[in-house]
């Protein structure tokens, strides 16, 4: 009993100034209050106590310049899910909180034990909060914290974390994702408490990804802690310690339920180019391909994430592949319209030169081949028709046989002239027809151009996020 009342004695000090300066006096007395127990167990050390849990209310310290120093580390144990719409993380994490009481300390071999569980609320807790929590804890409340025999506390629970974090989905289904846990004191300054980490990161890291449990969409890759205050500064600001999580999307589910069937359909798409354009066929296929594709989009609509600050690029290449689509449709309604109508209209100039010229050579169909062979066909005809003169200037060979044979030529000229004029009407229908297979073969080229540049950019960003 009189060990209690020195005890007391040196507890209330912290009001009474002639006691302050008595432990000024005898610091090394000053370092704890030693807890002397009357028997080893923990009856006695609980009643031996009793005084230390009379100060719960104040920071554990005898001199108030002394700042609590509060170690943290946590275990991630599951990541539940990322909220793209709400931009929100839900991770379970177990919480450990190391910090040191003054006012505490006892001889663990007259106690009989090192250390003893005791209810929180008999205690000064810190008011350490995460910054990013945007949600009611629904973890498990755990009552109790351990004491050791030289003041040390160890505070230990788990918390459903619901965190905001900036998602970035630019590159959805290969993003990664970093998100930021900050620990802070929500009211004491870093003159009264300190944040530190308890333990390396990587150790942090290593630690949950064995005990990890949740194998879902997400992975964890690592986990990383940043202190933006040096230690140097003084004490007029919130200390914090910041961890980035960052976790990777499991992409398996998204590529075999969206990428590779919208690009069957594309490709399939790609393939109705071999149907000939004149035949009704490749309208009504491309037609019934449209609709397949906007039911599935419309069924896979609930897998894509609604869009954060940022557009997917994933849902910028359906609208890509949709718009192809149409246009491919648009285009054989066109090329069809060219090819069965016999249009005797010539061709504009514009058109030849821009399409059957330039357009042309770039998809290897030149036109001007055909256009000087029949050049060439009129300039060999028109030098035998030049040939007949000289034939009249030869020597006077008078012959009815001669005259029959030139009245023979003239008709077969004037013959000729005739067809010539059809051979026009039909000539400008075949380059109308030109025209048309040389617009589908720019969309087929197209077609082809963009697959491979999706498909480019799918490798590089599913390497970029596997390299990080
Ligand atoms: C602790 O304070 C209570 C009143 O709040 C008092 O009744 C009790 O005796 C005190 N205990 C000790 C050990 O001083
Ligand atoms: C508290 O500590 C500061 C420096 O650490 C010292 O200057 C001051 O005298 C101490 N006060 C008491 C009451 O021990
Ligand atoms: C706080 O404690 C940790 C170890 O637990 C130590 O590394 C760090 O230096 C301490 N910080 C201060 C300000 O005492
Ligand atoms: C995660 O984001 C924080 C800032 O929000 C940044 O400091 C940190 O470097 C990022 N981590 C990685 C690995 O990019």
């Amino acid at each position: 009993m009189t060990t209690k009342d020195t005890t007391l004695k040196w507890l209330l000090p912290l009001a009474k100034p002639s006691l302050v300066m008595f432990t000024i006096l005898m610091p090394a007395l000053c370092s704890g209050i030693e807890v002397k127990c009357s028997q080893p167990n923990q009856p006695a050390l609980l009643e031996a106590l009793n005084p230390v849990f009379n100060l719960s209310a104040i920071r554990p310290v005898m001199n108030i310049s002394t700042l609590s120093n509060i170690s943290i580390f946590f275990t991630l144990y599951g990541i539940l899910g990322v909220n793209e719409k709400s931009q929100l993380l839900n991770t379970y994490i177990w919480l450990d909180y190391w910090w040191m009481n003054e006012f505490v300390s006892w001889d663990p071999i007259q106690c009989g034990t090192p250390k003893i569980s005791l209810p929180r609320d008999k205690f000064w807790i810190p008011d350490i909060v995460i910054n990013e929590f945007m949600d009611e804890n629904t973890a498990p409340y755990v009552p109790y914290v351990y004491l050791y025999s030289d003041g040390k506390v160890h505070d230990a629970q788990p918390a459903k974390v619901v965190s905001s974090c900036n998602l970035d989905i630019y590159t959805f289904p290969f993003d990664v994702q970093n998100c930021t846990l900050t620990f802070n004191s929500y009211l004491h300054f870093a003159r009264d408490i300190k944040i530190s980490l308890g333990k390396p990161a990587d150790e942090i890291t290593e630690h949950s990804k064995m005990v990890i449990t949740t194998m879902g969409e997400w992975e964890l890759l690592d986990i990383t802690s940043h202190k933006y205050r040096a230690d140097t500064d003084d004490g007029d600001y919130i200390d914090e310690l910041a961890f980035h999580i960052r976790v990777r999307r499991r992409a398996t589910l998204y590529v075999v339920n969206l990428l590779i069937p919208s690009c069957f359909l594309i490709t399939v798409d790609l393939f109705s180019f071999l149907l000939p354009p004149q035949s009704v066929d490749r309208s009504s296929f491309k037609m019934t391909l449209i609709l397949g594709y906007t039911v599935f989009l419309l069924i896979m609509n609930d897998l894509l994430p609604i869009t954060g600050n940022t557009i997917p690029l994933l849902n910028v290449f359906f609208s890509l592949c949709l718009a192809l689509m149409v246009a491919s449709l648009l285009e054989t309604i066109l090329v069809t319209n060219l090819m069965c109508s016999a249009i005797f209209s010539p061709v504009p100039r514009w058109i030849q030169v821009l399409v059957l010229q330039i357009l042309g050579c770039l998809v290897c169909l030149p036109w001007k081949a055909k256009d000087s062979d029949m050049e060439q066909n009129a300039v060999v005809v028109k030098s035998r028709a030049d040939e007949g003169p000289p034939e009249q200037r030869g020597p006077v060979v008078e012959d009815t046989a001669l005259q029959e044979l030139r009245s023979l030529g003239r008709d077969l000229q004037a013959l000729r002239l005739q067809v010539e004029q059809q051979a026009g009407g039909s000539q400008s229908s075949e380059e109308w027809i030109q025209v048309g297979f040389i617009i589908d073969r720019l969309l087929f080229g197209l077609y082809i151009l963009f697959i491979s540049v999706s498909f480019i950019t799918i490798i590089i960003i599913w390497v970029n996020s596997h390299r990080q």
